[in-house]
């Protein structure tokens, strides 16, 4: 039988990458980047409660969760848009500021749904190659900017390496872009940046004088919402509001908006979460480090191994022992810390697997 034919576009798309398959029944689910940390019960409480008036559409473009995060930012509302997940909210940028011929720079290895954006948009794609370090290379990414870059994607701290820089290193970058380049700032894991290292800041503060930058954020990490689909940007309304003009009436649930209301009020849960990511990656770190398997030093919720050609079979080993991590073939593996147990399961899966680190 044959159906319609796609866009052609379709096609070219990168896919993402999943977990290996085993029949090991699955112990530790380290291979996405959730949080291991079910929502606290107001939160619950309040999705639930918000379900009784489910039979009606929810706030026009989310009005009620944006007055809730204009009180929680200090941002006015005409700078923030909210949608179901930030990765939405990127595809809606790209959606309402890529002409055809423009392109968008972002570094790569990074978050595997970048490079799928840029190409649905209809952008060149232009991936700028991690530093040796693994960390952003931003003088490569301002030198790659031309008159024809629409945007330029920053993840800081970044998905799947834990690398992340300082303030001033984006302030230098932001005055290399021309005003007329988005610089797209993806933070979905600020909460997690290691302090004893790296000074944490607010990426808002720069607005103002940068009226190019887009601050984008989400529940799914920190804040344990990754379920219920919401994130927000916060950006110049000139930016801002023709993103509200591409996103879709209602982009978040009423129990999404709800739930995401009440967990900016549970700064205590948030705490709880970071400490316990702490903790659990320094462990995690120690047990790949007393198996001789190198580790970048994390600001995320996950740990970046680089094992390059042993990737996949490093995964697949682990899995085999009940515990499923994301292999990136030929690079490395990133492992989720959060759960407790990890860490001593990852010792003993390496010992009884007898991984060869080389
Ligand atoms: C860097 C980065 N940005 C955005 C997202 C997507 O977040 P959301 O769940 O809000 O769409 C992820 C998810 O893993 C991520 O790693």
């Amino acid at each position: 039988m044959t159906t319609p034919l796609p866009h052609p576009l379709v096609a070219t798309l990168p896919v993402y990458s999943t977990a290996p398959h085993s029949e090991t029944p699955l112990v530790f689910r380290a291979s996405s980047n959730e949080s291991a940390f079910p929502p606290p019960a107001s939160v619950v409480e309040a999705a639930t409660s918000a379900m009784r008036a489910g039979n009606r559409y929810p706030a026009f473009k989310g009005a009620d969760l944006i007055a809730r995060l204009s009180e929680h930012t200090g941002m006015s509302g005409d700078m923030i848009v909210v949608a179901d997940g930030s990765l939405s909210l990127l595809q809606h940028l790209l959606t309402a500021f890529v002409t055809p011929g423009r392109n968008v720079v972002f570094p790569w290895r990074s978050y595997e749904a970048y490079p799928i954006c840029v190409q649905l948009s209809g952008a060149e794609l232009r991936p700028i190659p991690l530093t040796p370090a693994f960390g952003h290379d931003l003088n490569a990414m301002a030198d790659a900017v031309d008159a024809d870059t629409a945007a330029v994607i920053l993840c800081n701290p970044n998905n799947p390496t834990g690398t992340a820089f300082g303030r001033p290193e984006l302030e230098r970058f932001l005055a290399r872009v021309p005003a007329s380049t988005l610089v797209v700032y993806d933070e979905a894991y600020r909460e997690f940046v290691d302090d004893r290292v790296l000074a944490p800041f607010e990426a808002t503060e720069l607005l103002s004088l940068h009226p190019n930058l887009v601050v984008l954020r989400t529940f799914s990490k920190v804040y344990s919402l990754a379920g219920l689909r919401v994130g927000y940007l916060v950006a110049h309304p000139g930016i801002a509001e023709p993103v509200r003009q591409v996103i879709p009436p209602f982009p978040v649930s009423a129990p999404a908006a709800a739930a995401a209301s009440a967990a900016l009020g549970e700064a205590g849960f948030r705490t709880m979460v970071r400490e316990a990511v702490g903790a659990e990656r320094i462990a995690v770190a120690a047990a790949l480090e007393r198996a001789g398997l190198p580790c970048v030093p994390s600001h995320a919720n996950f740990v970046w191994v680089p094992l390059g050609d042993a990737s996949e079979a490093f995964a697949l080993a682990l899995r085999e022992e009940g515990i499923a991590v994301r292999a990136f073939p030929g690079e490395g593996v990133r492992i989720s810390v959060g759960e407790a147990g990890l860490a001593d399961a990852l010792t003993a899966a390496v010992a009884a697997a007898l991984v060869d680190p080389a």
